[in-house]
């Protein structure tokens, strides 16, 4: 595996790490805040986080080179509200979004076109992600922060939607 490629993707078993972490800190908070229901939205999106550094992993090792697993930061603890937790979700899905860009484009200085294909499975994620994301914020808007308990609900609902052959895509 060439170098610099193991290199970036080692930065990014890192970064879903703590993707994963975020959440699961998100969770926690939502937990304990009586939201139930996004306390679950965001336990699902942890494990999905693990599930992609993961990939990323298998991927490393699978081409000759050498997974990392290294120290995660801690991440928030608390939370103003829930518009803030999604807000901070969204942000956090750009950067990951542009981090995965990043790859795509050393991929292609690097010729390494194997490790583009295996990428542009994250490429189209993160398109989900941050729809699903902004999906949230639009709904929290629009029900106002009064009606947190219709968004609790309704979230689950949401992500089985949003989810391949779940109904709307
Ligand atoms: Fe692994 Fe949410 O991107």
């Amino acid at each position: 595996m060439i170098k610099n490629i193991e290199k970036i993707l080692n930065v990014q078993i890192e970064k879903e790490s703590y993707s994963s972490h975020l959440y699961l800190s998100m969770a926690s908070w939502a937990e304990t805040s009586g939201y139930e229901g996004i306390a679950k939205w965001l336990y699902i999106q942890a494990e999905e986080e693990r599930l992609h550094m993961l990939k990323f992993i298998h991927y490393v090792n699978e081409r000759g080179g050498k997974a990392i697993i290294s120290a995660i930061k801690t991440p928030p603890a608390t939370f103003k509200d829930v518009a803030d937790v999604f807000q901070s979700v969204l942000i956090h899905e750009e950067f990951i979004t542009a981090s995965i860009n990043e790859i795509v484009a050393l991929c292609n200085l690097e010729k390494d076109f194997t490790t583009l294909n295996f990428v542009q499975w994250f490429v189209a994620e993160q398109i989900q992600e941050e729809k699903s994301a902004r999906a949230i914020i639009d709904k929290l808007k629009l029900l106002g922060k009064q009606n947190l308990y219709v968004l609790d609900k309704d979230i689950l609902t949401m992500r089985a939607a949003a989810e391949p052959g779940g109904g709307v895509a």
